[in-house]
C-alpha cells in the first residue's frame, strides 16, 4: 500500500477545512511545477495560535499535509509553529511516498506564509523571524 493509514485518514476526513473569517494571518503557497495552492488562516492569541483552518486545491498529499499541520499548530504558540518542518508533518502521518514529500513542504511553507503575513499586519517585518517563503523545489 502506497499511503499510510493516517494519510488516507485526513485525505479522506480532512481536519479544519474552511476560511477564518476574521483571521489574524492569511498565507497562501502554490507549487508552479503541479499547480496545487493551499490556503491557511490563523487565528492568534497572545502569542499562541488558537485556531487554524485550511483550504487546498490540490492532490491528496497535500490535502492530508494541511489538515495535519493545522493539527500540529493548533493550540502552539508561534514559535512552535515556526518550527514546523514537513519531516515533521510526514512522520506524524507515518511517512509518505518519496514524489508526495514535495506536498508537505506546501504544507510547512503555508504555515509560515500566514505567520508572515501575521507580522506584516503587526507592522513587522517578517523576514528576520519567519525568513523567506519559498515554493517546493522539487
Ligand atoms: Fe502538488 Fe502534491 S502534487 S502538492
Amino acid at each position: 500500500m502506497m499511503y499510510s493509514e493516517k494519510v488516507m485518514d485526513h485525505f479522506s476526513n480532512p481536519r479544519n477545512v474552511g476560511e477564518i473569517e476574521d483571521a489574524d494571518g492569511i498565507g497562501e503557497i502554490g507549487n508552479a511545477k503541479c499547480g496545487d495552492i493551499m490556503k491557511m488562516y490563523l487565528k492568534i492569541n497572545n502569542g499562541i495560535i488558537t485556531d487554524a483552518k485550511f483550504k487546498t486545491f490540490g492532490c491528496g498529499a497535500a490535502v492530508a499535509t494541511s489538515s495535519m499541520a493545522t493539527e500540529l499548530i493548533k493550540g502552539k504558540s508561534i514559535d512552535d509553529a515556526l518550527k514546523l518542518t514537513n519531516d515533521a508533518v510526514v512522520e506524524a502521518l507515518d511517512g509518505l511516498p518519496a514524489v508526495k514529500i514535495h506536498c508537505s513542504v506546501l504544507a510547512e511553507q503555508a504555515v509560515r506564509s500566514a505567520l508572515s503575513d501575521y507580522y506584516t499586519r503587526q507592522g513587522i517585518d517578517p523576514l528576520p523571524i519567519v525568513g523567506e517563503i519559498h515554493e517546493p523545489e522539487e
